[in-house]
């Protein structure tokens, strides 16, 4: 989260992924002056992790400050669906540490998945 780079909105996200292979990858969100062109940071975490070889996420954690929540975008709750299934828990955090987690399948209900496609 401190490694963000957000200067329009000022919000640091950090996100981790861990993958069926044990390894935890880090992403961050990092903006850009053509703000449709910013990048999550579950979507820099996933990209790590395909880099590294695995495709299937165990666990997802997201940090970032102040008093609501930060769950992940609509958009990342479909990129965590690529490579996970409905019974992955994902930990939502804040600077203090964990306060409240969810299953995949409570925060992206009736998903559409690969499987959908036959893969
Ligand atoms: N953001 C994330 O990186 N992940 C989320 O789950 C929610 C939002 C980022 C996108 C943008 O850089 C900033 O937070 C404000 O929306």
């Amino acid at each position: 989260m401190d490694r963000a780079y957000a200067p329009y909105s000022h919000f640091k996200v950090g996100a981790a992924v861990r993958g069926r292979n044990g390894k935890v990858y880090g992403g961050c969100n990092v903006e850009n002056a053509a703000y449709p062109q910013g990048c999550c940071a579950e979507a820099s975490a996933i990209s790590a992790m395909v880099l590294d070889g695995e495709q299937v996420i165990d666990e997802v954690c997201i940090v970032g400050a102040g008093e609501a929540l930060v769950t992940p975008c609509g958009g990342c709750r479909q990129r965590i669906r690529e490579f996970a299934g409905d019974e992955i828990v994902v930990h939502i955090c804040g600077p203090e540490g964990l306060r409240k987690s969810f299953t995949l399948g409570e925060l992206l209900p009736a998903s559409f998945g690969p499987q959908n496609l036959g893969n």
